[in-house]
């Protein structure tokens, strides 16, 4: 499964990268507002930091804006992800950007409905929101499975499920159960991968038996 950081905070890009674990980025409008920083400044520099695909979101509605939008998003980088909203003109703009070999995610998606139409419009990614479904009393996770079931009828669909909209590690390893290929994870999200009570409590147990020995190694 490959792991992406839903950040566009390139403080934590660059440690997340540094651990090797990192697989590329999304963003979208509301993280770079909270960045406070011009998009194609931001997407520059996570795109020097990391190697795999780095999605950015254009903000225009209408088709061919999208494509201009794209146009100007493609040029920062060669690893820029082209992220479009699930609408009508979002798809029609997926489907050329497709045939031209540009790599897109098609965002928003919160029904199996729509992840089939994004599919069809060649979408290099989809991005089902489970924790916003989960918001609203609905199953997040259900429409994962729904996905991985639909796509997995059809080899020739060669889009991949990233999930997105993670809240927690449990969405995480339900996800990788499901075998969805990508989520996309906050920071904060992949911080608690790392820690159990029992790693610390076992971690301290060994370093104190350790101390007894007087021993150093090397
Ligand atoms: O980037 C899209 C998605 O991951 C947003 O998550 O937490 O704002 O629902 P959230």
């Amino acid at each position: 499964m490959k792991f992406f950081v839903d950040t566009a905070d390139v403080t934590e890009i660059r440690d997340l990268a540094a651990t090797g674990l990192l697989d590329g980025v999304t963003t979208n409008p509301s993280l770079i507002a909270k960045s406070g920083r011009k998009i194609q400044d931001v997407i520059a520099e996570i795109c020097a930091i990391v190697e795999g695909p780095v999605s950015a979101e254009v903000a225009a509605t209408e088709y061919q804006a999208m494509l201009r939008e794209a146009a100007v998003l493609s040029a920062i980088a060669p690893n820029v992800v082209i992220k479009l909203p699930l609408t009508p003109d979002g798809l029609r703009a997926c489907h050329i950007l497709s045939k031209q070999g540009t790599l897109t995610n098609v965002t928003l998606c919160f029904s199996a409905a729509q992840a089939l139409l994004a599919a069809k419009a060649g979408a290099s990614f989809i991005s089902p929101f489970v924790g916003r479904l989960d918001d609203i009393g609905q199953d997040g996770m259900e429409l994962i499975a729904d996905i991985v079931q639909i796509y997995g009828n059809y080899p020739h669909l060669r889009t991949e499920i990233l999930v997105a909209s993670i809240r927690h590690p449990i969405h995480l390893i339900q996800a990788a159960k499901l075998g969805a290929h990508v989520a996309t994870i906050p920071p904060n999200v992949i911080k608690q991968l790392y820690h159990h009570p029992l790693t610390d409590k076992g971690l301290a147990h060994f370093l104190a038996d350790w101390a007894k020995t007087g021993q150093s190694i090397g």
